[in-house]
């Protein structure tokens, strides 16, 4: 196991009735910031409950984040924040409401000329805005990391960046809101929640015993809960048990001291640029391809998911490793989540040419946990999916 140094100060409120305890969280001198989405907790109750637990609290609605939250609206959040000297953010939403709330509290400390600066150039963030989230949709974890992803429409950009000063000081976890959520936003949350597991998995070998069987039982555990949580998203049990693998995903535990390969989401946010596409159903797109390509390097560990998660235990290490990539991309499937570019868009000629140049452009020259995956590389993967 590599040597590590971890800390992850987000507290978690877990269960149906917490949003009631939010103002034990919050100081009752801030001046709240609350960032909604396109309006789905007007309509499903969790609105009247966080007003209701804020009662008291100066609170400035910011409503109309889009998925795949967008520059230019959070840029106006902004400006409302500094003209009101707001001083908190309080974000209800997905993962696209956390992530603007993230952008946001750091723009507003940002001192350069263009906030994008700090995606595109990615500068230090050297201070923040506080946090507390109410979760709506189980799937990226951003309830719990310290991460962001923010897209620029006008450019067709989608980047990335972290600070340790943006992990959400509070998250509320109540699993009881995802019974309003279309079928589609359950299996995208699913699907994003497995591949963050595989993403810090399916490497190579390192002795990482407890890490791998972290992993190990995040997978097995929402492969046997996710027909249940599509089926009856009102099935409580099923629910805490999504919501908790979520989180548990991406929170970073399981990465530590073990090596990680985020290559799947690189590229996969690349098709959410250019074509609009779910961010999860651009990691099943990518994910049997990738692995594909980098099934010698990755073969060993392919052969024990295989085993561990999918139960095959016959064959030779490759037939496994193999039957791992399958059993994967059936997994997808089984959830109603295609896993082919052309699934998604007829415009999908010159994607994968178009990828190679903003990787050789941006610098992304080699991708994997050994960076050995060129921008070439990357062109044939995507190709595979068309
Ligand atoms: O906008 P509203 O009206 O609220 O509707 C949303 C949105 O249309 C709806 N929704 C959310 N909660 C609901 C609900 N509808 C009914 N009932 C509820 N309880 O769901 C739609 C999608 O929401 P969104 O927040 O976009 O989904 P998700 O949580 O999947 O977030 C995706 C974004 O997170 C980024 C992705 O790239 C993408 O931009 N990611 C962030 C990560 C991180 N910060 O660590 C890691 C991930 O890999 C990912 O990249
Ligand atoms: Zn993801």
């Amino acid at each position: 196991m590599k040597n590590f140094n971890y800390k992850n100060p987000t507290k978690i409120l877990f269960g149906e009735g917490e949003i009631a305890n939010l103002s034990n969280e919050i100081p009752k001198n801030a001046k709240i910031l609350m960032l909604y989405g396109g309006g789905s907790i007007k309509r499903n109750g969790i609105y009247e409950q966080v007003t209701e637990a804020l009662k008291g609290y100066t609170i400035t609605e910011f409503g109309g984040i889009p998925a795949n939250p967008e520059y230019e609206v959070l840029l106006e959040a902004v400006a409302i924040i500094k003209e009101k000297q707001l001083d908190y953010i309080l974000a209800v939403g997905g993962g696209s409401v956390i992530d603007g709330a993230k952008f946001i509290a750091a723009a507003v400390k940002y001192e350069g000329n263009e906030a994008w600066d700090l995606l595109a150039k990615r500068e230090e963030i050297k201070a923040a805005l506080p946090i507390a989230t109410v979760l709506t949709l189980p799937a990226t974890g951003s309830e719990m990391n310290p991460r962001f992803v923010i897209s620029r429409r006008a450019t067709k950009e989608k980047l990335s960046f972290a600070s340790p000063l943006l992990f959400p000081t509070v998250s509320v976890l109540d699993p009881s809101v995802i019974r309003t959520l279309p079928e589609r936003q359950l299996a995208n949350g699913i699907a994003d929640s497995f591949m963050h597991t595989l993403e810090q998995y399916m490497t190579y070998p390192v002795g990482g015993l407890l890490q791998d069987r972290f992993a190990e039982g995040i997978l097995q555990t929402l492969k046997e809960i996710g027909t249940r949580v599509l089926q009856q998203p009102t099935d409580y049990e099923a629910a805490s048990n999504f919501m908790w693998c979520c989180t548990m995903a991406l929170n970073d535990l399981i990465a530590q001291g073990v090596p990680s390969d985020w290559g799947i989401h690189a590229i996969g946010h690349e098709l959410t640029a250019l074509h609009g596409i779910d961010h999860a159903r651009t990691l099943a797109i990518i994910a049997p391809r990738y692995y594909e390509h980098c099934f010698e390097d990755k073969k060993e560990k392919l052969a024990q998911y295989a085993e561990r998660v999918w139960g095959i235990t016959d064959g030779t290490m490759t037939e496994k490793a193999k039957q791992g990539i399958t059993k994967t991309e059936k997994f997808f499937q089984s959830l109603g989540i295609e896993t082919k570019l052309s699934n998604y868009t007829n415009a999908y000629e010159g994607t994968a040419e178009e990828i190679a140049q903003r990787f050789t452009e941006r610098g992304w020259l080699g991708l994997g946990e050994h960076r050995s995956v060129t921008p070439e590389n990357v062109m044939s993967i995507v190709k595979n999916t068309y």
